[in-house]
């Protein structure tokens, strides 16, 4: 398989790059998709022997020990998950990772305290992230990178280190890659991509490189606002992006004339406060109160979107429609995810909140055809960059 260029892995001390950066509350874990996105890779090389040491982020902490960023909690749950006990270094490269690693026999698995503590790991100095790799690469014989989320991160622990180790790429990234492939390199049609999310200014570059590719955008989230705005619609007080409204007229104007459809909503969920149980209405996009916001796309707008997708044979949808967080404003999500379920071809989830969104709104993961731990790494992958912790293991 994928770790054949490592020969013989037993009695190996292999370091596992993973992305076991998960949502917490306080120390309970919200949603452990990327951790059970990691296992397959952990549990093969264990079997095949290997001493098993996975390095991995969590969160933004500032470069040095925070106890709020802890992994010691990921480190009990995937523990839970292989069903065997995992040990855990209250150091990333330091006396307890040392004696940690040392103590591990044939088969067994380490994870490393946040590697985000140490300031080299997000460092833009070569030198101050080699210093840290050095010490990563120092406890262990051979380096597999499978955190695919952190892919597009020129970081110690995702990139110098596979210049300094026997190297393989995990069987997750080479999954999320192949998937991701399909959507990039002559996609079966007709092509539907969903974008949502809250923001347009994060999404720009994906919408540059997918617009000549896809068949048909459909837009909705707080991202939406923006387009409708450049439609001459007032959106009262819902998330606007003043300074790329110009953009999206431009979008607009392409998309007419390159043939790529951008669908719009019709309607949409508005109440006058982003709360819970704040009084949703549902309004068409022209009469959009000035005291309102818009926190989902409407009941009309979910049907036609469902529809656009029920009829395409490969459909990738980022971001969420409205804050699914919020009962009231979830059905648009739910709706959009629904209509992925159902479609005949591939279906691919890309992206940290779109993925939480269907696992927390109840879906049954098998239903679709990917769900990409990704979220900048998959949008970075789709719009035509360079992956830093993909090239390097190409080398
Ligand atoms: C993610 O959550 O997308 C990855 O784990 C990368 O995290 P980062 O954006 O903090 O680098």
């Amino acid at each position: 398989g994928e770790y054949s260029s490592l020969g013989d892995v037993a009695g190996k001390r292999v370091l596992v790059r993973s992305d076991l950066n998960v949502p917490l509350d306080g120390d309970q874990i919200t949603d452990d998709g990327r951790i059970r996105a990691s296992v397959p890779t952990i549990r093969e090389l264990s079997r095949a022997g290997a001493r098993v040491v996975v390095t991995a982020h969590l969160g933004r902490p500032k470069g040095a020990p925070d106890a709020a960023y802890s992994l010691r909690p990921v480190a009990a749950r995937l523990g839970e998950l292989l069903g065997t006990e995992v040990a855990f270094a209250t150091d990333t490269v330091g006396d307890s990772a040392r004696a940690v690693v040392d103590a591990l026999q044939d088969g067994e698995v380490a994870v490393l305290e946040n590697v985000r503590f140490n300031a080299g790991e997000t460092s833009k100095d070569d030198a101050e992230r080699g210093e840290l790799a050095d010490a990563l690469a120092s406890l262990a014989d051979a380096f597999v990178s499978d955190g695919f989320g952190v892919v597009h991160r020129k970081q110690a622990s995702v990139y110098d280190v596979a210049q300094r180790l026997p190297h393989a790429m995990g069987a997750l990234v080479a999954t999320e890659i192949e998937v991701l492939q399909r959507l990039t390199r002559d996609p079966q049609r007709p092509y539907v991509v969903v974008l949502g999310g809250s923001k347009v200014s994060d999404k720009l570059a994906v919408i540059d490189n997918l617009l000549d590719k896809a068949d048909t955008l459909l837009v909705g989230g707080g991202m939406v606002f923006t387009f409708l705005a450049a439609q001459g619609h007032e959106v009262g007080q819902s998330l606007l992006e003043q300074d790329q409204v110009a953009t999206c007229r431009d979008y607009l104007e392409r998309s007419e004339a390159s043939g790529v459809e951008i669908v719009l909503p019709t309607d949409v969920v508005v109440a006058p406060e982003f709360k819970a149980d704040a009084p949703a209405t549902t309004v068409p996009v022209d009469q959009i109160p000035a005291d309102q916001i818009g926190l989902d796309i409407g009941p009309d707008s979910a049907a036609a979107f469902a529809r656009h997708i029920a009829g395409a044979t490969t459909v990738f949808w980022n971001g969420p429609m409205g804050v699914f967080e919020f009962d009231a404003f979830a059905a648009g999500t739910r709706a959009v995810a629904q209509a992925l379920t159902e479609v005949d071809g591939l279906s691919v989830v890309g992206g940290g909140d779109s993925a939480a969104a269907v696992r927390r709104l109840g879906f049954d993961e098998q239903a679709f055809g990917h769900i990409s731990t990704g979220g900048g790494a998959s949008l970075e992958y789709l719009e035509g960059k360079d992956l830093p912790g993909i090239t390097v293991l190409e080398d």
